[in-house]
């Protein structure tokens, strides 16, 4: 394997959602650091000694009998430790503290600085914070002192002996805690870490690890959307193996918006490799059918997405690996870090049998992914392309799909999307979905047809993102130019925040 220097930064996962969102601010900073459970960090700390430890939150109590326990490894490397709410709780239980739930918190908290401490340098005495804790420590471990207060006077930031331990209520990664980056900057800048992480040092060493996992004979298929996660995957696959052992598989399951089978075409072609479409409307359509909850038909799908795609890579012939552009995001939300399942990804945890398979954007988040697309030289198109979900229109049915929908569906998204694109640079993400039947009229009969759905989110991760607004001159528009169209008497507009809704209609 390629020698990649070791990260400066440990963070131990205690399984918090926000968990990988630490590590994309400190890449954002410039610091690469590894994201390990409890049990493999105490592993990686045999082999390693990094310069900084942050504890992640987590979802359990502290109280708990089976409560994650922080590995002994971490107090062995002798360096400082931030831990972050149940990282928080976790340190001062080990030191002797108490943790109660007597003062939960959740949303934007302010919080007082009620002593001087290095963690918050260079900040003001009161600050705006993201809270998201059911217990608080409500004895401080002997000789720690408090360094910040909420609202209430429960403890918000503490402090251990000889400024080497620090604990924050509150998650300093999320955007919502308005100095949270300048908090982490201090904690690094007391640990002694030098900045290491940018966009180039990433494509070069995933090229290299792709390399290095792929074997000299084996050809690699990847299931290839013209998207930005799948195209700078097959850029990097390329650039790593060559044109002639990168295949693309477009799977078709009637659930592509209109013209993007050229847009895909055009998106690997300037990855350079060649691409084959498959097309699985007709099994996909007959698995999904009388299905209406939305995991029962992404179960339903991944199946068949899977065969279809195993079918296709082995007719390149033998000795094939499947590459997948799957990001950190996708394992999250499917569980795959160990926090709760949200929704079941097309793409994750496919089982291929002995086929080996590889995730190398895996560690990697959308805006991570969309600066590769930018060291590679992929064209704007796909740099600042829209994601779009694999499972594509088949997500945005409410109910049953049918054929008759996915069509209806694909003109509503065409007349959708040129009104939708006026509205700025900001948007992350439209999502045109079809509702169920409501009663109207057209013309003077009685019409009784279906909703066109219509969100936008604004978000850096999709973890969490806010829903948009429309300006009263798109939002006439969408409702003039949709509910033209035959089989849609009315236009819905979802401007939810996710939580409490997810960015998809599903
Ligand atoms: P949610 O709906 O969970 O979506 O807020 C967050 C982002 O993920 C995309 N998404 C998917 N992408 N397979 C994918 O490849 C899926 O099953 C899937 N579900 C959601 C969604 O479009 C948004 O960008």
């Amino acid at each position: 394997m390629t020698s990649i220097t070791s990260p400066s930064i440990l963070i131990v996962d205690f399984g918090s959602q926000y968990s990988q969102i630490i590590t994309r601010s400190l890449r954002e900073m410039g610091y690469r650091s590894a994201l390990l459970s409890p049990a493999k960090a105490q592993q990686w700390l045999e082999d390693y000694t990094p310069k900084a430890i942050i504890l992640s939150g987590g979802n359990k109590s502290v109280n708990n009998q089976n409560a994650p326990q922080i590995p002994q490894g971490v107090f062995d490397a002798g360096v400082p430790i931030l831990g972050i709410c149940y990282g928080m709780q976790a340190l001062a239980k080990h030191f002797g503290g108490q943790v109660s739930n007597q003062s939960p918190g959740f949303g934007t908290e302010q919080i007082s600085l009620v002593s001087l401490s290095p963690l918050f340098d260079g900040l003001s005495d009161t600050q705006d914070v993201w809270a998201s804790h059911g217990d608080t420590v409500s004895k401080l471990p002997k000789g720690w002192k408090k360094i910040a207060t909420d609202k209430t006077g429960a403890l918000a930031a503490m402090q251990g002996p000889e400024e080497k331990f620090f604990g924050v209520q509150f998650h300093p990664e999320v955007t919502q805690s308005t100095k949270g980056q300048q908090i982490l900057e201090n904690f690094l800048f007391i640990c002694d870490c030098k900045q290491d992480w940018d966009a180039f040092n990433m494509k070069t060493t995933l090229i290299q690890q792709i390399a290095e996992q792929v074997g000299p004979h084996e050809k690699v298929g990847l299931g290839a959307s013209g998207g930005v996660d799948s195209t700078v995957l097959a850029a990097l696959c390329r650039e790593a193996l060559g044109p002639d052992r990168v295949f693309g598989i477009c799977l078709d399951a009637n659930n592509l918006r209109h013209g993007e089978r050229d847009l895909i075409s055009k998106h690997l072609h300037a990855a350079g490799i060649s691409l084959q479409f498959v097309d699985i409307s007709q099994e996909v359509l007959t698995v999904l059918a009388g299905i209406t909850d939305p995991e029962d038909k992404r179960k339903a799908f991944q199946p068949v997405y899977k065969k279809a795609l195993v079918d296709a890579m082995q007719s390149l012939g033998d000795g094939f690996i499947v590459a997948q552009g799957t990001l950190a995001t996708d394992l999250i939300e499917s569980g795959k870090t160990g926090g709760e399942v949200i929704k079941t990804h097309h793409n994750t945890g496919l089982d291929f049998g002995d086929t080996q398979q590889i995730e190398p954007l895996s560690g990697l988040f959308k805006y991570e992914v969309r600066e590769l697309a930018r060291s590679l030289n992929l064209p704007d198109s796909v740099t600042n392309r829209s994601p779009f979900p694999g499972p594509g229109l088949l997500i945005r049915i409410l109910g049953e799909v049918t054929c008759d929908k996915l069509n209806l569906l694909r003109e509503v998204d065409r007349v959708a999307m040129p009104i939708l694109e006026k509205t700025g640079e900001n948007v992350a993400q439209f999502v045109v979905g079809l509702g169920p039947q409501t009663v109207g009229i057209k013309g003077d009969a009685r019409d009784y047809t279906h909703a066109a759905l219509i969100r936008g989110v604004i978000t850096t991760d999709f973890m969490t993102a806010k829903g948009v607004y429309f300006e009263q001159t798109i939002v006439e528009e969408l409702k003039s130019a949709l509910t033209q169209i035959p089989g849609i008497n009315r236009v819905w507009i979802d401007p939810t925040d996710k939580p409490s809704a997810t960015t998809e209609w599903q």
